[in-house]
């Protein structure tokens, strides 16, 4: 099973949208916008991203949420219609940027723009979107979780929430899941990026990433994928039974400028097979090229490499 991990792809679209909509939160992220973020992220890296996954064999693709900049109806019509052609194997989940701000929230706006990426193989409660799950293929399950919640200018912390977390404790020791390699998409990361100045957690954090932690790595979960950092790294967290949990953050795909490749545009692929995470494979954008390129690759044997994995 290949699948790909797409994050942060912060589509901007601010055609025909009225100026009145800015006065909320949308006021320090709209001049964001336009003091230099639409310069740095760039739809045209997000396309790019997309036709190249296409190329790599990749069985599902996962975006891990911030699919918006401001929450806006254009945006998210925007995204929608670059992704659309890749409808069949696709799954996405919110971002705080696609929950960012109240109205948007109390109208479902990502919801209603995404939810037949968003289908589950197994039941729901009714009006319950998240947790959902997808049996990919015979051997994989992908659970997508929303660690979303609307909050305050300069916040972009998040919680899942006790009764998510119950749904998902339900879901995650389901018998149509059993034997199956476990994948969860959250948005919010669950282990502080290296380089984030801690005194920063406080406003970005998921809250609730302690208890989130320990149910994924009770419940045997092999794989996490998210975003949020714009960042780049796998992290290892042990479990109960023995094994492993790998957290792995691919980083922002849509940055088109940048100086440290840590923070460039990214997507990732992940080889899973007889029940193991065998190996990821890291491309960065290169903005002379405007392509892909093959970066770093990882495996759980000898960590990262740079280059291409050897098939
Ligand atoms: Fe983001
Ligand atoms: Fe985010």
């Amino acid at each position: 099973m290949r699948l790909a991990h797409l994050s942060d792809i912060h589509i901007h679209n601010l055609e025909n949208v009225r100026p009145w909509r800015f006065l909320n939160k949308r006021v320090t992220g709209g001049l964001n916008l336009l003091l230099g973020r639409s310069g740095k992220h760039d739809n045209r890296v997000v396309q790019a991203a997309l036709e190249h996954v296409q190329t790599l064999g990749v069985d599902h693709t996962v975006v891990t949420g911030d699919l918006s900049n401001l929450s806006l109806e254009s945006e998210f019509e925007a995204a929608r219609s670059m992704l659309a052609p890749y409808s069949a194997n696709l799954s996405v989940i919110p971002g705080n940027h696609d929950y960012y701000t109240r109205g948007s929230v109390r109208a479902a706006r990502f919801e209603s723009y995404y939810a037949p990426w968003m289908v589950s193989d197994l039941p729901r409660e009714p009006g319950e979107v998240y947790p959902y799950a997808k049996l990919l293929g015979d051997d994989v399950v992908l659970v997508g979780l929303n660690s979303c919640i609307a909050s305050p200018p300069t916040f972009a912390v998040g919680r899942v929430g006790e009764e998510q977390r119950a749904r998902l404790d339900a879901l995650l020791s389901a018998p149509e899941i059993e034997g199956r390699f476990l994948v969860v998409a959250h948005h919010h990361h669950l282990v502080p990026p290296v380089h984030t100045n801690p005194r920063k957690e406080f406003f970005r954090q998921m809250e609730d990433r302690e208890e989130v932690k320990a149910l994924l790595t009770r419940r045997g979960v092999g794989l996490t994928i998210h975003g949020h950092n714009h960042q780049h790294g796998i992290f290892a967290l042990p479990r109960p039974d023995g094994g492993i949990t790998y957290v792995s953050e691919a980083g922002s795909t849509s940055v088109a400028r940048f100086k440290d490749p840590h923070y460039g545009g990214k997507f990732n692929i992940y080889d899973i097979g007889d029940g193991e995470l065998r190996s990821a494979q890291t491309w960065l954008y290169e903005p002379e090229d405007a392509a892909f390129r093959a970066w770093r690759f990882w495996t759980p044997a000898e960590g990262w490499r740079d280059g291409a994995i050897a098939d």
